[in-house]
C-alpha cells in the first residue's frame, strides 16, 4: 500500500539559483518540491504527474511561463499557477490573471512574501476542492428524498452505485446486501466500465473483512498499475454497511485514476452514501417486516368471513391465484400484483357486517336480505378507509361486483370506469365460483364455466380479460388437480372456443 502524498510543488525558473532559494524557502515536511530551469522539462513532467502547485518564471529565454500555465491548467483544473517577472505591467498581469492565474508576483519579492502567497494559494485550492465534493453532496441528497416518496430499495440502491460512480469517477461500484442472520449475499447491485473490473468489485470475500469481530474501519488498497501505457493509481474501498452495530452488507469502488489520491473529503462522501444505503435498506426492512403483519392481518380477516360463509371455503386464494396469473398474463408490475394480492383477499371483508342466516342461506334471498347482501362492498370500503396501508384493495373491494354494462352493484360503473382491478377480479371471482363445490350442489365442469364466461362476456365481464382468463386455461397454467380435485380436459373446449375465435 502506497503513503498518503504530499503536496507537489513544481518551480520553473530558467535561472537556477533562483529555484533553489525558493526551494529551500518552501522546504517543508508537507510539500514535495521539484524545480526545473528548462521550461520544456516542466511541461513534459506536468503532463505526466499530478500538480497542485507551480510557481513560474514568465519570461524564460525563447519559452513563456504562460505555456507552463496553460498545460497545468489544462490537466488540473483546480491547480494554482502563480507567475513570477523581473519586468512587469499591468497588461502583463491582467493577461495572465484572466488565463487562470492564481497570482502574479514581481522579482525581487520577500521570501515571506513568496510563503504567503503560496499558503494562500493552497488555502483556495481547499476550498474549491472540498466545494465540488459539498456540490456533489447536496446533489445527491436532492435525490436521496426519492426514497422518502416512495421509491423502491432496488432503484434506490442503484441510485447510490450511480452517485459514488460519479462522485468518485470510478471504474466500478457495487453495494452487496447481506441477510445479516445468516451472511447470505441477498443482492448485489453493480455498474462498471470495464468487464474485468465485475469479478474484482462483486468479490463476495470483501464481506469477510468485516465479519464477526473485525474492524468497522473502511479498506483502502492503492497500487500502481500500468493501463494504456500509462502509470496509474489503482484504488479498490471497501465500506462495511452497518445498520446497529450490524454487518448488512458493504459497498465496494474502484478508482483507477492518473494522478487522483482519494481525499479525506472523498471519503466524507462515501460515509454520507453508505449511511444513506444503510436507511434505506433498515427502513426497507421495518416497512416489509410491517407488511408481512399486515398482510398476517388481512389473511386473519379474510378467513374469519371465508370461516362463516359454508359456500366460500378456499374461495379467496383460489382468486388470488388466479387473478394473479390473469394480471401476470398481462404484464403487471411486481408491486401492482403484490396489491393485487392484498385486494382479491379483502374483496369480501365486508361480508363480516353480513349476518349468517343470509350468508348461508341456500334459497334466494328476499329483497330485503338482497339488500344486505349486496351492500358488502362499502362495508368493506369502511373497515379499511382508515388503514392506508389498505388503500390499494379499494378497487377490488369496490368493483368486483360491477358489470361491465353498468348492471352491477354498488355503483353501477360501466365499462372502462369500473378499475380494471375490479374487472379482474369479477372475471377471477365468478370463474371460481361457478366451479367450486357448493353444500347444495357440486362445482359445475370447466366447459360450464367457460360457456358461462363467454355467454357474459361483454355484458357482466370485460371482454378483454374473459380472453385473457380463457389463454390462461388453455396454455394449462391453471392446476385443476389442485384447486378443485379434479383433472379438467382442456383439449374438449376446443370446438366452444372456435365458435368464439378465442385467439391463443
Ligand atoms: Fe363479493
Amino acid at each position: 500500500m502506497l503513503n498518503e502524498p504530499k503536496i507537489r510543488v513544481l518551480v520553473v525558473d530558467d535561472e537556477e539559483y533562483i529555484c533553489n532559494i525558493i526551494v529551500e524557502a518552501l522546504a517543508s515536511d508537507s510539500y514535495e518540491i521539484i524545480s526545473f530551469t528548462d521550461p520544456a522539462k516542466a511541461i513534459d513532467y506536468i503532463e505526466k504527474n499530478q500538480v497542485d502547485l507551480v510557481l513560474t518564471d514568465l519570461v524564460m529565454g525563447e519559452q513563456s511561463g504562460i505555456q507552463v500555465m496553460e498545460t497545468t491548467l489544462k490537466n488540473y483544473e483546480d491547480s494554482v499557477v502563480i507567475l513570477m517577472t523581473a519586468h512587469p505591467t499591468i497588461k502583463t498581469a491582467i493577461s495572465v490573471l484572466k488565463k487562470g492565474a492564481y497570482d502574479f508576483m514581481v522579482k525581487p519579492f520577500k521570501l515571506e512574501v513568496l510563503k504567503a502567497t503560496v499558503r494562500r494559494g493552497l488555502a483556495h485550492q481547499q476550498v474549491i476542492r472540498e466545494n465540488l465534493h459539498l456540490k456533489g453532496q447536496v446533489e445527491f441528497l436532492k435525490v436521496a428524498n426519492a426514497f422518502g416518496i416512495g421509491m423502491d430499495i432496488e432503484k434506490y440502491l442503484k441510485m447510490v452505485v450511480g452517485s459514488c460512480k460519479t462522485e468518485f469517477s470510478a471504474a466500478a461500484v457495487s453495494i452487496m446486501e447481506i441477510n445479516p442472520v445468516n451472511g447470505r449475499v441477498i443482492r448485489k447491485i453493480c455498474e462498471s466500465d470495464k468487464e474485468e473490473y465485475l469479478e474484482t468489485i462483486q468479490d463476495e470475500k470483501h464481506l469477510l473483512n468485516f465479519t464477526g469481530s473485525r474492524g468497522t474501519k473502511p479498506l483502502v488498497k492503492t497500487e500502481e498499475v500500468r493501463e494504456d501505457g500509462i502509470t496509474k493509481l489503482k484504488t479498490f474501498i471497501s465500506k462495511p454497511i452497518l445498520i446497529r452495530r450490524k454487518l448488512h452488507g458493504t459497498i465496494n469502488l474502484l478508482t483507477v485514476r492518473r494522478f487522483k489520491w482519494i481525499t479525506p473529503g472523498e471519503m466524507d462522501v462515501l460515509t454520507i452514501l453508505t449511511n444513506s444505503a444503510a436507511t434505506a435498506i433498515a427502513n426497507n426492512k421495518l416497512y416489509n417486516d410491517l407488511q408481512s403483519s399486515y398482510m398476517q392481518a388481512i389473511r386473519a380477516l379474510a378467513n374469519a368471513v371465508e370461516a362463516r360463509d359454508k359456500c366460500t371455503k378456499g374461495h379467496t386464494d383460489r382468486v388470488t391465484r388466479l387473478a394473479k396469473l390473469v394480471a401476470e398474463e398481462m404484464d403487471w408490475s411486481p408491486a401492482e400484483i403484490d396489491n393485487l394480492v392484498m385486494g382479491c383477499m379483502l374483496h369480501d371483508i365486508g361480508k363480516i357486517g353480513v349476518p349468517d342466516s343470509i350468508l348461508n342461506k341456500p334459497d334466494i334471498l328476499d329483497d330485503e336480505e338482497r339488500e344486505k347482501m349486496i351492500n358488502h362492498p362499502m362495508v368493506g370500503l369502511q373497515i379499511i378507509s382508515g388503514v392506508d396501508l389498505f388503500q390499494p384493495a379499494i378497487p377490488y373491494i369496490m368493483g368486483h361486483h360491477e358489470r361491465y354494462d353498468g348492471q352491477g352493484y354498488p355503483k353501477g360503473l360501466r365499462g372502462e370506469e369500473i378499475p380494471i382491478e375490479g374487472r379482474l377480479l369479477a372475471v377471477a371471482d365468478t370463474f371460481d365460483a361457478i366451479l367450486s363445490d357448493r353444500p347444495y350442489r357440486k362445482g359445475a365442469s370447466l366447459r360450464k364455466a367457460v360457456n358461462e364466461l363467454l355467454n357474459n362476456s361483454g355484458t357482466q365481464f370485460d371482454p378483454a380479460i374473459v380472453e385473457v382468463l380463457i389463454r390462461i386455461i388453455r396454455r394449462g397454467k391453471i392446476d385443476f388437480q389442485d384447486m378443485y380435485g379434479r383433472r379438467e380436459d382442456i383439449s374438449g373446449l376446443d370446438d366452444i372456443l372456435l365458435n368464439e375465435k378465442v385467439s391463443v
